[in-house]
């Protein structure tokens, strides 16, 4: 595939940082999009200087339509950014976090792709990173799993609806990212290695796993309103 450019929200760590650079590695010319400058910063050293950053937030709609003209012309954008609102007993869990999952995730994926659908180029692509808590039925994830079952819900719809742009979407089982830091270290090690027991291929997922599905989505044409999940085959035994 000749070069193109390939906008990551949520670029700037873990899987949207792992896609930054296995697609840069491919030759795309690649802007990552996230709302700390450090960070930002911080995952530019990590491209070599070889990707762009441009400081945005997606929950920020009014910024969205100038930020994305200024980007343009876009090939295919990937949608990496989220959220770890959503989590806790169904009976005590607050609305307003559960209602956070939403703003954080699925308004912003929304935004996203609203905003940037004007510069998408037709043989382009929009790649949405849902998560497999839609796919399981874990006890206290269950505004978690609607916001993402949510996302998914976008994919079918819109490779309709968007034509001919391809809409396709990834499912990330348990990945090691900085996405788990909200839980204290100790606990995520026990948590992670619970995991890779479940797991069928026995280890929890790494970012530049989802990663490469991302890169099979976005260079494979005949792909079009897929779910992809990769998840070592946890779905199956969660
Ligand atoms: N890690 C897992 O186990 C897992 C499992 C299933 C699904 N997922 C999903 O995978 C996606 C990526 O997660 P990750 O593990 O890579 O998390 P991460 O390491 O925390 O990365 C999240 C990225 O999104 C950016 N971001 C967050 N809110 C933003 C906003 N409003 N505007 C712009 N950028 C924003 C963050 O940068 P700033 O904070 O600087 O903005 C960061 O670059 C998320 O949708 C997550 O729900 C992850």
């Amino acid at each position: 595939m000749s070069s193109q450019h390939i906008v990551v929200v949520g670029g700037s760590s873990g899987i949207g940082l792992e896609t930054t650079k296995h697609l840069v590695g491919a030759g795309h010319s690649v802007t990552m999009i996230g709302r700390s400058k450090a960070r930002l910063d911080s995952a530019l050293n990590a491209t070599n200087g070889q990707a762009s950053a441009v400081q945005m937030d997606a929950t920020d709609e009014a910024a969205l339509a100038d930020g994305f003209a200024g980007l343009a012309p876009i090939d295919h954008m990937v949608l990496a950014l989220g959220s770890s609102k959503g989590v806790g007993p169904f009976g005590s869990i607050a609305l307003s976090n559960i209602k956070a999952g939403f703003e954080e995730k699925v308004y912003a994926h929304i935004a996203c792709a609203q905003a940037a659908l004007p510069y998408i180029h037709a043989n382009g692509s929009l790649i949405f990173v849902s998560g497999l808590a839609a796919q399981t039925a874990t006890p206290g994830t269950a505004g978690i799993a609607a916001a993402n079952a949510a996302v998914a819900a976008l994919v079918p719809v819109l490779a309709v609806e968007l034509a001919p742009i391809r809409v396709n979407g990834v499912s990330p089982g348990v990945i090691d990212t900085p996405w788990w830091d909200v839980v204290p270290e100790e606990h995520k090690q026990a948590l992670f290695a619970e995991y890779a027991a479940k797991t069928p291929v026995g280890r929890v997922g790494r970012a530049k796993d989802i990663a490469q599905a991302i890169a099979f989505l976005i260079g494979n044409s005949f792909v079009n309103g897929h779910m992809l999940t990769c998840d070592g085959g946890l779905r199956h035994t969660a």
